[in-house]
């Protein structure tokens, strides 16, 4: 059987071009996204340019933490043992939106679905992978005020959520690092820097903000990498050829090792944030799932 990858957020930016990039290498691709247009699209590419692999296009909504478990089921059911499970699912919105069960929308995307997932697909699931990869923001310094943000304040904006989300990722992948070892799954928090997808432009920043985006756009042309050209650090990683990143968790938009504040080491508080999380998430889905 092929290798293959699961690809959660691969219908566009980051996620679609890992996705390409890895099925060129060989891999079978399994893609997550809630459009179905254009996870329709991204299927056929797979399929016409990569006809070998053996290529899925599952239409989920991850930030609905309800509907994970049945994707869970219907993930498992392609039959599929994935080597790497990407994720990069995320939106990022400004004023607080909620999803229908009442999680600020940035932080139930970009941080508890990867939770939930993980601890489904990782730490229960039967083969779990050799890595698990997140396209967040890492090294983003927390600031003192991180413990009292997370979980985050019943009103805090999407935006806030957003970065909270990014943060914990940190927390959560070199809390994850240490237990995953004795399984041999390696785990790698990233920062693409500034990639050239559509998060900002489909973002609800101010109207003033949106008409200043291109001449930003412009402006940062010179540090801002295409989705394909940030996928080959991705890619490198998922392969196992970036020795940096195995034994690095945190990773920098050219693929160098982050290493981590002291704050971030900080075991109690890595525990503090996955315990909480994982209350967060049971409380949601009215169990202990996780
Ligand atoms: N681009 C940058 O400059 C930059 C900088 C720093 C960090 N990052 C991080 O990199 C990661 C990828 O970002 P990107 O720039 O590639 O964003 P993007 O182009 O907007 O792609 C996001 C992907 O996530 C999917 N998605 C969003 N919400 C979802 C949901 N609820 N359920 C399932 N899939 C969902 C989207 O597909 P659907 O619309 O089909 O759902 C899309 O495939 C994010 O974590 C982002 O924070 C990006």
């Amino acid at each position: 059987m092929k290798k293959s990858i699961l690809v959660v957020g691969g219908t566009d930016g980051i996620g679609k071009a890992v996705a390409l990039g890895m099925a060129a290498e060989g891999y079978s691709v399994t893609v997550i996204g809630r459009s179905r247009p254009k996870g329709e699209q991204v299927l056929n590419l797979l399929r016409t340019l990569y006809p070998e692999g053996s290529h899925h296009f599952l239409a989920a909504d991850v930030s609905r933490l309800g509907s994970l478990p049945p994707l869970v089921a219907g993930i498992q059911s392609l039959g599929q043992a994935y080597e790497v499970i990407l994720h990069s699912a995320d939106v990022l919105k400004t004023a607080r939106e909620e999803t229908a069960e009442g999680l600020e929308v940035c932080i139930a995307t970009n941080f508890y679905a990867r939770v939930l997932l993980n601890a489904l697909l990782v730490e229960q699931g039967e083969s779990p992978p050799k890595r698990v990869i997140h396209v967040a923001a890492a090294g983003f310094p927390p600031g003192k005020a991180f413990r009292r943000n997370f979980p985050i304040p019943k009103t805090a904006s999407s935006f806030r959520g957003h970065g909270i989300g990014q943060i914990a990722n940190d927390f959560y992948g070199l809390y994850c690092a240490g237990q995953w070892r004795s399984r041999n799954v390696k785990v790698n928090i990233l920062n693409p820097g500034i990639v050239d997808t559509d998060i900002r432009r489909n973002s609800s920043f101010p109207k003033w903000f949106m008409r200043l985006e291109p001449v930003i756009g412009f402006l940062m042309r010179p540090i801002t990498q295409t989705p394909e050209q940030y996928a080959r650090i991705v890619t490198a990683i998922a392969l196992g050829s970036n020795p940096a990143a195995d034994s690095a968790v945190l990773i920098n938009a050219r693929g160098k090792p982050i290493t981590p504040s002291r704050y971030l080491l900080d075991e109690q508080t890595q525990q503090y944030v996955v315990g909480a999380a994982r209350e967060e998430i049971n409380a949601t889905l009215h169990g202990e799932v996780i």
